[in-house]
């Protein structure tokens, strides 16, 4: 089989290089000249774990190949992925769908034969018929169907997720269509993988449903720790007690500064958009978004705090500012929030972070970057871990201590055990632990 992928970001690249690996014949394209020249030489433009091996190895075999423009793989394309960015629009937080539309009229102007038309973007509920209604309007006489499909891929395991996905949730509106997605989809198929077969608008609220929920959950366990920090209780084992019942599950219990990332705070936004357009409340959602950003501003205050409020020309160690470990993306991540507020309350800020670096120093200025946690930590008044990579699992206290003026960690994501620091002589200070 043969398939155009639109967007080579995390979603299109990951998908691209996954569909080849599968064995089909994978055109990516980007209208980006110098991302699609890196690509085609090997150079991935995003990090994510084990991406430059598949790509490689897809190149090379023949089943992956990358263009700036769509024609000519379009014509004998049996599916046209649309994998472009849906930002958060600026003012209003509904979703920027002008990226998802100009590939819509561009696929309806080339389209010569049946084709799939594939929305693997986070689209809000209805974009799936608005671009069917674009391409009827552009070319009336195209062959098509449009689906939903979207991808449920964290950042740093995005391979793997969508390797051995917990679900394949696709919205079409033809067996034609379903039976194009099926046979694209049979190596997981034949992995028994589950098949959520829907209509476009259940597809396309799926997504959306199931990623305000994670936020949701994730935002529950940070607000029960603020609880147990005042009752004295232990976050961690309160996220385990809960976990353990079935119906709840382990995972995204893990309280923290507050979710980042490219897709929760975007995605709550604007399921939070449609539901007060179609006038239908949905308060959770609302708190959720709320709840967290306000989470997230506070957290500059706990390490002020650990330093007895005052900062002014002190001077702050930050461990990690990408939005979570073993990615580079920076979107929405807590320091956004921290480390600005530490230098406007007077704080000279260090910090190092192994992949984040690179697109951090854009976004903070008057950070001095450093080339690991020791030379971040050197003289300084206290340090705060604010992302939770492995190489911050296991510093050593003695060495810590030597480096620092005066022992003071933060720890927003509960790496180390208090009593373990304490009894290492710091002033450790952790999120919903006594
Ligand atoms: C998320 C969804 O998990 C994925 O299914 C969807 O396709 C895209 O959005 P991603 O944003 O890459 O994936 O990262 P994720 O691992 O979900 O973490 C999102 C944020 O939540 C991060 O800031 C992370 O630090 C935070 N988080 C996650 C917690 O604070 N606690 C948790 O237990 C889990």
């Amino acid at each position: 089989m043969k398939i155009v992928v639109l967007g080579a970001g995390y979603v299109g690249l990951v998908s691209a290089a996954c569909f080849a690996e599968f064995g089909t014949q994978v055109t990516c394209v980007d209208q980006s000249e110098e991302k699609i020249d890196a690509l085609s030489k090997g150079r991935i433009p995003i990090f994510e774990p084990g991406l430059d091996d598949l790509v490689e190895r897809n190149v090379r075999n023949g089943n992956l190949s990358f263009a700036t423009s769509m024609v000519p793989a379009i014509h004998d394309a049996d599916a046209v992925f649309i994998a472009v960015g849906t930002p958060t629009r600026r003012g209003d937080g509904h979703a920027d769908l002008s990226y998802v539309y100009g590939a819509a009229r561009e696929i309806a102007q080339n389209l010569s034969r049946y084709t799939v038309v594939v929305t693997k973007s986070t689209v809000p509920v209805g974009t799936g018929h608005e671009i069917a209604r674009l391409i009827r309007e552009t070319n009336p006489t195209a062959e098509f169907d449009v689906c939903s499909n979207p991808e449920f891929l964290r950042e740093g395991s995005a391979i793997n997720d969508f390797m051995r996905p917990d679900r394949v949730v696709i919205g079409c509106e033809s067996d034609r269509a379903a039976a194009v997605m099926k046979a694209l989809y049979r190596p997981l198929y034949l992995i028994e993988t589950p098949m959520v077969i829907a209509g476009l608008e259940t597809a396309e609220l799926t997504k959306y449903a199931a990623n305000a929920f994670l936020a949701a959950k994730i935002t529950f366990i940070n607000e029960i720790a603020d609880l147990c920090e005042k009752v004295g209780a232990d976050v961690q084992t309160v996220a385990k007690g809960m976990g353990l019942d079935g119906r709840i599950g382990r995972k995204f219990l893990h309280a923290g500064p507050g979710y980042g990332g490219s897709c929760f705070p975007k995605d709550t936004l604007a399921l939070m958009r449609t539901s007060q357009d179609k006038g239908v409340p949905m308060r959770l959602v609302e708190a959720t978004i709320d709840v967290n950003n306000r989470r997230k501003k506070h957290m500059a205050s706990r390490i002020m705090a650990a330093c007895g409020d005052v900062v002014k020309g002190k001077t702050i160690a930050i461990l990690g500012v990408t939005f979570k470990p073993n990615t580079d993306d920076m979107r929405d991540s807590v320091s956004l929030d921290v480390i600005p507020a530490l230098q406007e309350a007077g704080a000279v800020v260090r910090a190092y972070d192994p992949e984040g670096m690179d697109e951090a120093e854009k976004l903070l200025p008057g950070v001095i970057w450093c080339k690991d946690a020791y030379e971040a930590m050197h003289g300084a008044d206290a340090a705060a871990i604010l992302t939770e990579w492995n190489e911050f699992r296991a510093l050593d206290p003695a060495r810590m201590k030597a480096v620092l003026k005066s022992p003071v960690l933060v720890d927003l994501r509960n790496i180390y055990k208090p009593e373990d620091m304490r009894a290492a002589g710091f002033h450790y200070t952790s999120i919903g632990r006594a």
